[in-house]
């Protein structure tokens, strides 16, 4: 099975087996089945590509549903099967007044994989809405739970992320039925102006303007999003970082740790805009790695390279990524 169509970047590469299991039990069987095949998860391809063939079987999740557990006046807990469209479970919440994951909204991808790198966006990460994640251990084809606590939640990180040990078929969401806007990102606030008490409505809005000035467009240029994660830094390496860069962004995380922009280093580091052969970062955002027209990974893990090496080499920070590469 090819699974070019299966990642954004649109990468060439095949896949001995492939699944779309549609249930739990499903994909539990299909694990008894093949117990001795090398084993990989994939969502809607949003945040991964390929550099080579998987001599293994693949297992694309394919359970869908989105079903009310339990409500009160203030809060509604909610079932959504793995499958399901991100977006479209972000605008189902906005239309029925369910508050808590707009500030996430046109994130791409599936609602499976939303704890396996805990999506974040404006100050609002997966992690603080989640209660359960239900998977299907890869290994043993065994049902278990995860709480929200069990997932070991970081910023762009969760035990599904370290591990590659669950399939996960569902996730349990709790969320409030009242909202109050509150000031947690700039940008947003900017978008805001003038609105002096934003609803639900009015914020994804103003968030699918800002993610589409911003962010180029998968289908056209194809891309994972953002390529980084943004580095975390001590106070000793931020210090280091402001006497030669006095107008780098700082967000303090606590605990002693500071966030910096992977965008704003890239930049200084003369890739914005950059190209070579087939790949390069987005014009209008540094942060972005943009396909222009290879087939081949290992292109872009090329371009990975020379980036981190020129941040590294310039400013002593080493750029993770945020992006799954296979
Ligand atoms: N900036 C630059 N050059 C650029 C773009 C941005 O210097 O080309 C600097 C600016 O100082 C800007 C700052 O970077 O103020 C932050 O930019 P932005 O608001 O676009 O956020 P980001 O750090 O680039 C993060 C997430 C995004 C998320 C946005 C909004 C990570 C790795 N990325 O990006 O998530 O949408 O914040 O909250 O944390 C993703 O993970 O795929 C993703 C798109």
């Amino acid at each position: 099975v090819q699974l070019q169509p299966f990642n954004s970047f649109r990468t060439k590469a095949s896949a001995k087996i492939f699944c779309e299991p549609q249930s739990a039990e499903e994909l539990s069987e299909i694990i008894h089945t093949f117990p001795d095949e090398q084993k990989l998860v994939l969502g809607n391809g949003f945040n991964l590509f390929f550099t080579k063939d998987f001599e293994g079987l693949v297992i694309k999740p394919a359970i869908r549903g989105i079903h009310i557990l339990a409500e009160t006046d203030r809060c509604v807990e909610i079932e959504v099967g793995a499958a399901e469209d991100w977006d479209q479970f972000v605008a189902y919440c906005v239309e029925n007044g369910y508050a808590g994951i707009e500030n996430l909204s046109l994130i791409p991808g599936s609602v499976g994989a939303s704890p396996v790198q805990n999506i974040g966006a404006y100050g609002t990460e997966a992690m603080d809405v989640i209660t359960k994640v239900k998977t299907v251990e890869l290994q043993t084809g065994n049902y278990k739970e995860l709480s929200n606590e069990e997932c070991g939640f970081g910023y762009r990180d969760s035990i599904f992320k370290r591990t590659g040990l669950y399939v996960i078929t569902s996730v349990v969401f709790k969320l409030e039925k009242s909202f109050q806007y509150k000031e947690k990102y700039i940008d947003l606030s900017r978008e805001l102006e003038g609105i002096s008490s934003p609803d639900l409505t009015q914020v994804r809005d103003a968030i699918i303007r800002i993610r589409n000035r911003k962010l180029p467009d998968y289908k056209i240029l194809p891309n994972a999003g953002s390529f980084f994660k943004n580095p975390v830094l001590t106070e000793e390496e931020k210090d280091q970082l402001q006497q030669q860069l006095p107008d780098v962004p700082i967000y303090n995380v606590g605990e002693g740790q500071f966030k910096t922009s992977a965008a704003f280093l890239i930049d200084k580091a003369g890739y914005k805009g950059k190209r070579h052969r087939m790949v390069g970062t987005y014009t209008r955002h540094s942060l972005i790695i943009v396909n222009y027209g290879t087939e081949n990974g290992k292109e872009i893990v090329d371009f990975m390279h020379k980036i981190q090496q020129e941040v590294l080499q310039q400013f002593g920070v080493l750029l993770e990524p945020e992006v799954r590469i296979y």
